[in-house]
């Protein structure tokens, strides 16, 4: 989702590159605009920097503007259509003034009339300023057109003053911005584990038994699990991948290690999601030195690996347990065998050979499997949407489990 932030002047400006950060935590794309005021307190380039995105400064593309410059012209339009969002942190009062007027004599106050998308505004100023009749009248003014007011927090102000004035908190004002994208937080209850990638079973120091397994869907899973408050731990084989930021990250090679790692953590876990392509056998002896080639055909012995979900699952307890299903033919059929077979609470099935579905795609078109006998088909979406509806029916699942122990309790 895109956010443009606009920064109005004021000392409170520098605490706008740390909600920069949060946001995009949040897995945020950040579009920064500053008022001219502003960037005596801050410059442009500690939010380029931060963004990787060119800064809005200037109504008409500054220097490089020409009569022919059409599309600087109307970039408060695209970027009006383009976000979900707008937020306005610090907002100083004549900003406040002039979103509540209608005047549009700067980038940012020109955005604000021209988008639809909702809008956060954090206000910092003077104590004075805040408190004086015109600016409360301007922010009710906003408040009544449906504009989400993050109040100011009382404190000692930069002026020397103490009183209400000082920019709300990263946290309060980027908390207001997911609510009002409709990013709830609603997993902040739990503790996810999420198991990613291929697991690499050595053979010799040069070769190893591995699959093709990218780790986007248990990256997609982990991001959107941190963005909805969970609690995550990544663990994760090789993957090309960076981990999503706000994720606790546990680095492993083989099964063994990835089993060991869940154990770990699992004691303090409310779920586990076994989106890790494991590998189901393992050479019986690693040989510590290269092996040689032999003429004719050569045997290597593999033993089962342990099954890290149906091992979990004998100490379930009231956490659910999410496991996938690759597959390349009778989907259904394998998908309802594995919930039993691994006592799983969802099966996440999809059928690799689809298109757009499976191994390094950014797209999966995924069903879901309960044990209640119900099934969800889902179209082929991006692997981030795939991984929400996932974690809808974790949410709902651990409802349902929550609700159970409660009726046992009260028996
Ligand atoms: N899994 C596991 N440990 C293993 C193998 C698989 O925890 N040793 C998990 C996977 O992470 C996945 C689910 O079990 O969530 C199903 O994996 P899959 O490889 O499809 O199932 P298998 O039981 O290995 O069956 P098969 O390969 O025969 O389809």
């Amino acid at each position: 989702m895109r956010v443009a932030l606009g920064v109005s002047g004021g000392v409170a400006a520098y605490k706008a590159a740390e909600l920069v950060r949060k946001l995009q935590q949040e897995g945020l794309d950040v579009q920064v605009i500053m008022t001219e005021s502003a960037r005596e307190f801050i410059t442009p380039l500690t939010f380029a920097a931060l963004t990787g995105q060119k800064v809005i400064t200037e109504m008409f593309g500054g220097e490089a503007h020409s009569s022919a410059n059409v599309e600087s012209a109307i970039e408060h339009i695209a970027v009006a259509q383009r976000i979900d969002l707008l937020a306005v942190a610090p907002a100083t009062a004549n900003t406040i003034a002039k979103m509540a007027r209608g005047v549009a004599d700067d980038f940012l106050t020109t955005l604000y009339l021209a988008t639809t998308a909702p809008v956060v505004v954090a206000p910092a100023m003077n104590v004075n300023m805040w408190e004086h009749a015109a600016t409360q009248e301007n922010v009710e003014t906003l408040r009544a057109r449906g504009v989400h007011v993050v109040p100011p927090e009382e404190g000692y102000l930069a002026c020397g003053m103490t009183g209400a004035g000082r920019l709300a908190s990263v946290d309060a004002i980027a908390a207001a911005v997911m609510g009002r994208l409709g990013i709830a937080h609603d997993l902040q209850e739990e503790t996810i584990i999420v198991t990613a990638g291929p697991t690499c079973e050595d053979i010799d120091p040069v070769r190893f038994l591995t699959n093709r397994s990218s780790g986007k869907m248990g990256y997609a899973l982990a991001q959107a699990a941190v963005r909805r408050g969970a609690e995550v731990i990544l663990i994760s084989g090789p993957t090309r991948l960076d981990p999503p930021q706000g994720v606790q990250f546990v680095s492993v090679r083989n099964t063994e290690q990835m089993h060991r790692a869940v154990l770990a953590h699992f004691p303090r876990a409310t779920a586990l999601i076994m989106a890790a392509a494991v590998a189901d056998y393992r050479p019986v002896a690693l040989q510590t030195k290269k092996m040689k080639r032999v003429s004719g055909r050569l045997n290597l012995e593999l033993e089962p690996t342990v099954d890290i979900l149906a091992d979990a699952a004998r100490g379930k307890g009231d956490r659910v347990l999410i496991g996938f299903a690759a597959e390349t033919e009778n989907v259904a059929e394998h998908a309802r065998g594995k919930l039993e077979s691994k006592q799983a609470d969802l099966i996440v099935a999809n059928d690799v050979t689809a298109e757009g579905a499976g191994f390094d795609h950014d797209t999966n078109v995924i069903t879901l499997y309960s044990r209640d006998g119900s099934e969800k088909a889902f179209p082929r979406m991006p692997k981030i949407d795939a991984a929400h509806r996932i974690l809808d029916q974790l949410r709902a699942l651990r409802q349902a489990t929550g609700q159970a122990a409660a009726a046992e309790r009260a028996r």
